[in-house]
Parts: structure tokens; C-alpha cells; sequence
């Protein structure tokens, strides 16, 4: 028996409940992970109160992990027991000591990178890389701002943004997170809870505004973004930490500037093999060389995987969080 955590409804963090199970052999394309490190992330958050629907319940929980192939199924050859991995992607389930995917989303570790790393900056780390080198391909003297610049993926922007050498402008609600933020390589920083930011945006850029706005806070944010943004430039929202952005009337966008909007996702980015390996190859190159250090703020044992989720949905949490089985 092996443990996983599940939830038969959806709600609080009480749902989660801590279970035994047998884990499952893997079928045909499939590899059987004994995880090592879980990661944590918002959107595990969002599955759990049903704001993004689970397949079936009840459900395991958790995309991102980091272990040892446990056990191969027929047909793949591009692992085998023993191997060093990490995976970001679904399907849901990664919350447990052994978890069981299609060996199409998981990668061998590099020697450099070891499982709380990666299980702290797999999903992260391969949204940053799909945010600045694909949605925006920036090349270094831009502006852009970036909300939660402090949280698990901000903590990564800050870092990447500044070895491509882009003026990154984080929002933060607290001194700490700035510091935080501005040890992490972001060139200014904003709070949001007591500053105005279009107005601190303005001073700081002379008055000439972002050229990309990243937003996953959502609901809270979503007009003050588009208040940061140069005209004719792009507001990339992808997040909803705040409650989602809805009911769009596409005429703001005129209003504001003739604006471009997207709204991404790493599984739109990471949605074939080779791009997933190609977005690997730069993450990987990037914590190989230091230039991005991954911090893990929080460390909880899987059984305790609600406080975790309620600290991180409470903006308590700093960097990533990992859950440890
Ligand atoms: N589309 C994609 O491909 C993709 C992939 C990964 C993550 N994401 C999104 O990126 C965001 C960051 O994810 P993460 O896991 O790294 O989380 P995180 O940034 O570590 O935590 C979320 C942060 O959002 C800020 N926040 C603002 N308003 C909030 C509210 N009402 N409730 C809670 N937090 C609020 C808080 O920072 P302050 O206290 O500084 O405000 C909080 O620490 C999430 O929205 C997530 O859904 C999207």
C-alpha cells in the first residue's frame, strides 16, 4: 500500500484527505513514479474548489513531482527504472508516494538538478520559460510588469527576466516580498496593497508604460493592468489568484490602447514532445548555470498537503512550496 492524498468534493482544504491505496502498474506508454518531492501549485488549488473541473471524483491531486522510475510500461523507450525524472503535467495525481503518467510528459533529471529542485520548478520554470521566450519573445531592455513577483513563479520571472536583461517591475503586498522580489533580480518593485500602481508604473518607465503586462492574479488586477501597458502592446493574463477575469467587453482593449490579450497555458505551450523537451533544455540551462536558483520557501510532508494549499491561497507563502512524501 502507498499513500495519496484525494478529494471526493469539492471545497476547503478539509476535502483533502490522506488515503492508502495500491499504486496502479503502468499500461502501455506509461512510466509508475516513486515521487521524492511533490511540487505545489495554484492551480491544484483551483481543481480543489471546482473552479477548474477534475475528470471524475474522487480524484487524486497535483501535476508536478520529481522521483525515480518505479516501473516501465510496454512500449516506452525513452526511460527505464531507475532514472532520475520530474513532470509538470497532468493527469492529476501527483499529491502521492508513487504516482502513474504517460511517459510522453516526463524527462530525465541532468546530474545538476536534484528532485526538490526540480519538483520546486518544474511547472514554474517551464511557465516562465513558455511567458518570456515564447508568448513575449523578449530580447533584453523591455519593460514589463509582473504580478506576485515574490510568489513561486514570480520569484523565477524576476530571475530570468534579469539574465535576458528585461526591466521587470514587481507588484508584492508586503516589505518582505519586496526585498524578496528585488534580491531576486526585479528592477522595482510595487505594493500593491497601498500603492497606486498605474501611477508608481508611469513614474518609473517616464511615463512611457510596460510592453508586456503579466497578470495572474486575475480578477483583482485585470483593469489596472491594462492602465500599465504601452499602446499597441500585450497584456498576457495567466492566472486567477484573485477569481477569474470574466465577462470581457473586447471594446476595453480599444479603449485602452489598442491592446493585445492572451490568455496561456503551459499545456498549450508544452503540447508536443519535442517542445516539451526543447522547453526542458532551457529551463535546465538556465538552473545549471545559476542564473535562475530556484527557492523553495516551504517544505510540508504530504500528509499535510491542505495546510500547505491554505498557506499558499493565504499569500503566506514565499517562493515555492513542496510537499515531501
Ligand atoms: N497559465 C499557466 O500556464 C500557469 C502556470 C503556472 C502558474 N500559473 C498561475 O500563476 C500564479 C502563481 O502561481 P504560484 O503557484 O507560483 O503561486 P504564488 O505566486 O506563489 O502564490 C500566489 C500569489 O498571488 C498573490 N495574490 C494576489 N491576490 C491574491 C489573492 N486574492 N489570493 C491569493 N493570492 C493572491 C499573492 O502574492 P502577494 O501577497 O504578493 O500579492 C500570492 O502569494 C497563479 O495564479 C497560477 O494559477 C499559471
Amino acid at each position: 500500500m502507498a499513500k495519496r492524498i484525494q478529494f471526493a468534493r469539492t471545497g476547503g482544504s478539509e476535502v483533502l484527505e490522506l488515503v492508502d491505496v495500491t499504486p496502479a502498474d503502468p499500461a502501455s506508454g506509461e512510466v509508475r513514479v516513486r515521487n521524492e518531492a511533490i511540487g505545489l501549485n495554484f492551480i491544484d488549488i483551483y481543481f480543489r474548489t471546482g473552479l477548474y473541473p477534475a475528470p471524475g471524483l474522487p480524484s487524486g491531486l497535483g501535476t508536478e513531482g520529481a522521483g525515480v522510475v518505479d516501473a516501465v510500461g510496454e512500449g516506452v523507450s525513452h526511460l527505464k527504472e531507475g532514472d532520475r525524472v520530474a513532470y509538470a503535467q497532468g493527469p492529476l495525481g501527483a499529491y502521492a508516494e508513487y504516482h502513474v503518467l504517460p511517459a510522453e510528459k516526463v524527462v530525465v533529471l541532468p546530474d545538476s538538478v536534484d528532485a526538490e529542485t526540480a519538483a520546486a520548478s518544474m511547472l514554474k520554470g517551464l511557465t516562465v520559460q513558455y511567458l518570456l521566450r515564447q508568448t513575449a519573445p523578449l530580447e533584453g531592455g523591455e519593460t514589463i510588469l509582473w504580478h506576485a513577483a515574490a510568489g513561486g513563479v514570480g520569484s523565477i520571472a524576476c530571475q530570468w527576466a534579469r539574465a535576458l536583461g528585461v526591466k521587470l517591475i514587481g507588484t508584492v503586498s508586503s516589505e518582505e516580498k519586496a526585498k524578496l522580489a528585488k534580491a531576486n533580480g526585479a528592477w522595482e518593485t510595487i505594493d500593491y496593497t497601498r500603492e497606486n500602481v498605474v501611477e508608481r508604473v508611469r513614474e518609473l518607465t517616464n511615463g512611457e508604460m510596460c510592453d508586456v503586462v503579466y497578470d495572474s492574479v486575475g480578477k483583482d488586477t485585470w483593469i489596472t493592468s491594462l492602465d500599465c501597458l504601452k499602446p499597441r502592446s500585450l497584456m498576457v493574463s495567466f492566472g486567477n489568484a484573485s477569481g477569474p477575469v470574466e465577462g470581457v467587453n473586447l471594446g476595453i482593449l480599444n479603449q485602452k490602447g489598442s491592446l493585445f490579450v492572451t490568455r496561456p497555458s503551459l499545456n498549450g505551450y508544452a503540447d508536443s514532445r519535442e517542445r516539451l523537451e526543447m522547453m526542458c533544455r532551457d529551463l535546465f540551462d538556465m538552473l545549471g548555470s545559476g542564473k535562475v536558483k530556484v527557492d523553495i520557501g516551504q517544505r510540508f510532508a504530504l500528509a499535510d498537503a491542505g495546510k500547505a494549499q491554505d498557506a499558499l491561497a493565504g499569500r503566506q507563502t514565499t517562493g515555492s512550496t513542496i510537499l515531501l512524501p
